[in-house]
């Protein structure tokens, strides 16, 4: 028997088979495929379960609406959710259906145990009935005569049913919800559950519907009148799929996470607790809940039509923005973790899923990766060197407006991915299921701190032989433990990674089989040929219409074709001709009118050589707006397009477009020459955030 330790029991909701998979099934379920990858990697026998939940009328009526069986139908429908699941990389170990016999045995057990128990209880009921909802409601909860939870028409009812005696447990729940903080999180959760269990007496739970009425359901196996409250049913499949999904010889139950929407806690902390209690079994180590998307600021919903399908997002990216499928599904599940912290509620829209990509897979992510491989194939015929002795290096610094800024050398990089391992604070993340606090965290100390390096010891520079192996080749260390890291979340970028660095093997295999891996130094990269591939993720930069139609540059402004047009007439007009010669004239400018002049931080997400010149540098620079600008800059010869990538520059960002070498430059970049020709770009002193004004 495996020790508790050493599994780990993760589960989503189980979703109604009445509605097609959407972004917010698909949030739970990446979630705990992130957890199940991740503890998969940390040694682990994991147990990862998800699946749907096929009673109740909801299902019926979806049944009949098609003219088919209820059976019928939600097999059709389990089909959609695991054709997604296989879609977005998901690894799950099992699928419950509630309609498996395996499960059916195990709730009919149980509710005869809980009768046999004195448990249950047959009594008359009238109360306010929520169809959709399948929900009783008593006189008093009703909101304007309606269901509090989703505000339609109720019915009453008069009927015998029978009840689980879930008030005997509210003190016990009270006790033990406050005797084990991390049970429910999070910890706003927590409070909410406890502070309506203080205040309310807890009443009894019906859980059961008369077959005359509802037909599609599991029989009470005391009373064959009767079928199973869907949600006694669907509760179940946490423990019965320990019994007969579940791998034999680890003792799985109680499993560790139950992943949920926020709206289905008192469900899961109430409901599925009292009935664990009354079971005499040990509860889940936690719930947590999380919150909920909405799209473009609203509700999603299908009469608005907003409903946000996952596979589509994803093949989107494909076809229209050339991002390999895997590595389109990485993107958005990296989006759905690292945009909004796990338990809060958040907003999606394609714009942040594109800005996300963009800057931190793109430009971080992807350019380190390039970047790096580049380097090696150019500087060390592509083998991955040696690293030497660190050589003592004075701690460069660098003084910029007289301030000065520590560089980011090689040594950092692997001081900094050591402290990573020791403190583990990546790791308590993970355990307390804070994904977005532990991508942020690993973000700064290890992608963009090897970035940093990149820019501070440019290689480029470099003379000396043996500092620039150990810069390239902490670079390619660095890159190996960041795939190792961030494998759970963007599994097939992480492969990609190790593919590309030449480590040919899989990386959840090798890091199961030695834990150590995660450690600095603890691969032999050193001589390995590298393969360098293409972009890890290629920069979405929507294609926007022809200029004068849409935007001017930097441009919120919507401007139509005709206006342009009366805008180019005007600034021809003598009257502005003598302005100007005004000015030449005073060589004065006034405070509104530098004010004109739109000035913007921005970041160099890609440098290129404009074929046929030996001037011009193409760049595509980041100022938060809806894509990359393009902007063309003469300084071919004292910048190379690496140094440039991940700078921040200044660009004035309301000048009409030019054309130069058939190029159009979307604003231009500032830069100082002093009388020996000098040049140099000018930058901020401060990293700033791509679009910030300056003034
Ligand atoms: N069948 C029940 C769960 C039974 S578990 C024993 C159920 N199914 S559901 O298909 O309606 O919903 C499943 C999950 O989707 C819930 O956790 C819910 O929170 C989640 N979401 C539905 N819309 C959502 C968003 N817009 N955003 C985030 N999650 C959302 O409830």
């Amino acid at each position: 028997m495996i020790s508790r330790k050493s599994s780990f029991y993760v589960t989503t909701p189980i979703y109604y088979v009445n509605d097609i998979p959407h972004i917010g099934h698909a949030y739970t379920t990446i979630a705990a495929d992130i957890l199940a990858r991740y503890h998969r990697g940390r040694g682990r026998e994991v147990f990862f379960l998800t699946g749907t939940d096929e009673h109740g009328q909801k299902v019926q009526k979806a049944a009949a609406a098609r003219g088919m069986l209820p059976e019928e139908h939600a097999g059709l429908m389990a089909e959609n959710f695991k054709n997604l699941w296989e879609t977005l990389n998901i690894s799950n170990d099992a699928f419950i259906r509630t309609t498996d016999q395996g499960h059916k045995k195990v709730v009919r057990d149980i509710l005869l145990k809980l009768w046999e128990g004195k448990l249950i209880e047959k009594r008359s009921y009238e109360g306010w009935y929520c169809t959709p909802d399948e929900r009783f409601w008593t006189e008093k909860d009703l909101m304007n005569g309606k269901c509090p939870d989703c505000g339609r028409d109720v019915e009453k009812i008069e009927e015998q049913n029978y009840f689980f005696l879930m008030s005997r447990f509210q003190g016990r729940l009270i006790e033990y919800i406050d005797k084990n903080p991390a049970y429910i999180q999070p910890e706003t959760r927590k409070n909410e559950v406890l502070g309506f269990l203080k205040k309310h007496p807890l009443g009894d739970l019906c859980i059961s519907r008369p077959k005359k009425r509802l037909s599609w359901g599991i029989p009470l196996p005391f009373d064959g009148d009767f079928v199973t409250y869907v949600w006694f049913d669907a509760l179940v499949n946490y423990y019965s799929a320990a019994s007969y999904l579940a791998p034999p010889d680890v003792k799985w139950w109680p499993a560790d996470v139950h992943l949920i929407g926020k709206d289905i806690l008192t469900t899961h902390a109430v409901y599925w607790s009292t009935m664990l209690m009354a079971l005499e079994l040990p509860l889940p180590r936690t719930i947590f809940a999380h919150g909920w998307w909405t799209i473009e600021g609203k509700k999603m919903s299908k009469s608005i039509g907003n409903v946000v399908d996952p596979a589509e997002v994803c093949q989107k990216l494909k076809d229209d923005y050339g991002i390999k499928r895997e590595h389109a599904v990485d993107a958005f599940r990296y989006f759905l973790m690292r945009e909004i912290p796990f338990g809060h509620d958040g907003d999606y829209s394609e714009p942040a899923l594109f800005h996300r990509t963009n800057t931190d897979l793109a430009n971080d992510l992807g350019n380190l990766l390039s970047r790096t491989l580049t380097m090696i194939e150019k500087y060390k015929d592509g083998v991955i060197p040696e690293p030497l002795p660190l050589k003592f290096r004075q701690k460069q610094s660098e003084d910029i407006g007289g301030i000065s800024y520590q560089k980011v050398l090689e040594g950092d990089v692997r001081d900094s991915f050591l402290a990573l391992k020791k403190d583990r604070i990546f790791e308590k993340h993970f355990d307390e299921i804070t994904f977005y606090a532990a991508l942020n965290y690993f973000w700064e100390t290890a992608v963009k701190l090897a970035n940093k390096c990149v820019e501070d010891s440019a290689p480029w520079k470099e003379k000396d032989q043996d500092t620039l192996s150990n810069v390239l080749y902490s670079l390619a260390e660095s890159l190996r433990l960041i795939a190792i890291y961030i494998y759970p979340v963007m599994p097939s970028a992480a492969q990609e990674i190790w593919n590309q660095l030449g480590i040919g093997k899989e990386i959840e295999k090798e890091l199961r089989s030695n834990p150590k891996l995660i450690e600095w130094g603890e691969y032999p990269v050193s001589g390995i040929k590298v393969n360098k591939g293409e972009a890890l993720f290629p920069r979405i930069v929507i294609k926007t219409a022809p200029l004068t139609e849409k935007t001017i540059p930097g441009g919120t402004p919507k401007i139509t074709q005709k206006e342009t047009l009366k805008m180019q007439e005007e600034s021809v007009q003598p009257a502005a001709e003598a302005q100007q010669e005004n000015q030449k004239a005073e060589n004065l400018i006034s405070i509104e009118e530098f004010a004109k002049v739109e000035l913007k931080a921005g970041r160099v997400l890609n440098a290129e050589p404009v074929k046929g010149s030996n001037k011009l540098l193409r760049l595509e620079v980041d100022l938060a707006e809806e894509c990359p600008r393009q902007v063309i800059a003469g300084i071919g010869k004292q910048y190379k397009p690496e140094e440039l990538e991940g700078k921040t520059v200044i660009i004035v960002a309301n000048l009409k477009p030019a054309k130069l070498m058939g190029l159009e430059s979307r604003g231009m970049l500032l830069a100082a020459t002093d009388s020996e020709g000098t040049l140099s770009i000018l930058t901020t002193e401060k990293t700033v955030l791509p679009g910030a004004k300056i003034k």
